[in-house]
């Protein structure tokens, strides 16, 4: 890169910074700090550069449970102040709440707070328990691990995880708000920030709860992650909900918690008669692979749906086969008997699959989408 340019994704740090007990009595420190946007054009522009500067940092970081940001900007060289030279916290503080701590001592005291005083908010929707990382990382409870549904949350290796429903309404979420979505722009291409004058506007955020040791009985929390939902009434008074954005933070990816977030949001659609079904807003392709693996799942878990789809015996003979259909179906491997005959055909049944389609609430293009990949799996 030449001299006096910077790359924004590079020069970006983002820490999300847990009180001193939880990281000496978990010895993960290192996991949830430093690491970098994916992108930063809406910020530093399309290129993603910043002029100007040498040994450019800019470290971001967020007391883990209220979001709490602290911005410190270094360099080791800066050209003489000309237009061309790039304001690096003065653009990137547009973008954030303005009472952002500059005082690293101030934070760092905002961290501790937090871990006496945060609680998230909302309305708890769903929580599940998992092995902690460091647990998992050692080996220890091999067996919890491989059934983490039977993992008891009093295990001394467990972390809980929960999913808080908000709205506008919910005391101190607007605020909390204005500290999240900058990860909408950081990691969602083409994300952007919603309208708050909007009242309508739904989320569900992820936390992680850990068992604080020194006070036995009480927790600290963590943002994980969150998705925002909008409803859309229809005539007379059916609503359908759809998922605008949804981030999981990098430290956390590839654990699970976005299906597990998928899933409490799905099973509150579920759970609300107005609500008739859950639609997406231009998913992102990983965002779709999540979305197909949970939908499968569901459908698959279906007794009733199995066997009318594949036909009667399709439970006995090759239940366990269908649910091998797992990951999107596109293995091509584990597809169900193809004697069994049911409401799928070839030529699918259409009003079957449209009863089953709203009983379950799933928009229709996805279940179209859906029928597709088991026939395809039929087919194999
Ligand atoms: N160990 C290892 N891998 C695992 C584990 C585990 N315990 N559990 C699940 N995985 C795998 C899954 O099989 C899946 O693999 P695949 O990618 O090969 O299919 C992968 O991890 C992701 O599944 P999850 O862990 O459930 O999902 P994750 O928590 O990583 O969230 C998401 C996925 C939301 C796309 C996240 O990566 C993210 O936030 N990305 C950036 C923002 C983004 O793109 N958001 C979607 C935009 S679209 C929209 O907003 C409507």
């Amino acid at each position: 890169m030449a001299a006096w340019t910077t790359s924004s994704n590079e020069a970006l740090t983002i820490s999300l910074v847990r009180p001193t007990e939880d990281k000496a009595s978990l010895g993960e420190e290192e996991s949830y700090e430093n690491f970098h946007p994916t992108f930063t054009y809406p910020i530093y522009g399309e290129e993603e550069k910043i002029y100007g500067y040498e040994g450019l940092t800019i470290d971001l970081r967020f007391a883990s449970g209220s979001l709490v940001p602290y911005l410190s900007v270094n360099y080791s060289a800066k050209l003489p102040s000309t237009s061309t030279v790039d304001d690096v916290e003065g653009t990137l503080s547009q973008f954030i709440p303005s009472d952002y701590l500059t005082d690293e001592a101030a934070f760092l005291a905002q961290v501790e707070q937090d871990g006496t005083t945060f609680k998230p908010s909302g309305q708890l929707i769903h929580s599940y328990v998992r092995l902690s990382p460091l647990a998992a990382a050692n080996g220890k409870g091999k067996a919890a691990a491989n059934t983490q549904q039977t993992l008891d949350s009093e295990d001394a290796n467990a972390v809980v995880y929960e999913v808080y429903h908000t709205t506008w309404d919910t005391p101190g979420f607007r605020e909390y708000h204005r500290r999240m979505q900058l990860f909408i722009l950081l990691y969602i291409e083409g994300g952007s920030y919603i309208n708050e004058e909007e009242d309508s506007w739904e989320f569900a955020v992820l936390y992680e709860k850990r068992k604080r040791q020194s006070t036995p009985g009480t927790s600290t929390y963590h943002f994980v992650g969150y998705s925002s939902l909008y409803p859309f009434f229809h005539f007379p008074e059916s609503v359908r909900l759809r998922l605008s954005q949804f981030v999981i933070l990098p430290p956390y990816q590839r654990q699970g918690h976005g299906s597990e977030l998928y899933d409490a949001i799905y099973n509150y659609v579920l759970s609300q008669p107005t609500i008739t079904e859950l639609t997406v807003e231009d998913p992102a392709e990983a965002f779709e692979d999540l979305r197909d693996r949970n939908d499968l799942k569901m459908l698959l878990s279906h007794e009733v749906f199995i066997s009318e789809a594949f036909g009667a015996d399709t439970l006995s003979h090759g239940g366990g086969r269908v649910g091998g259909v797992g990951r999107a179906g596109r293995s091509g491997k584990g597809g169900v008997s193809k004697s069994a005959s049911g409401k799928m055909g070839p030529p699918v049944d259409k009003l079957w699959a449209e009863n089953w389609r709203k009983k379950l609430k799933i928009a229709g293009r996805q279940f179209q989408r859906l029928i597709e990949i088991l026939t395809l799996s039929k087919l194999d």
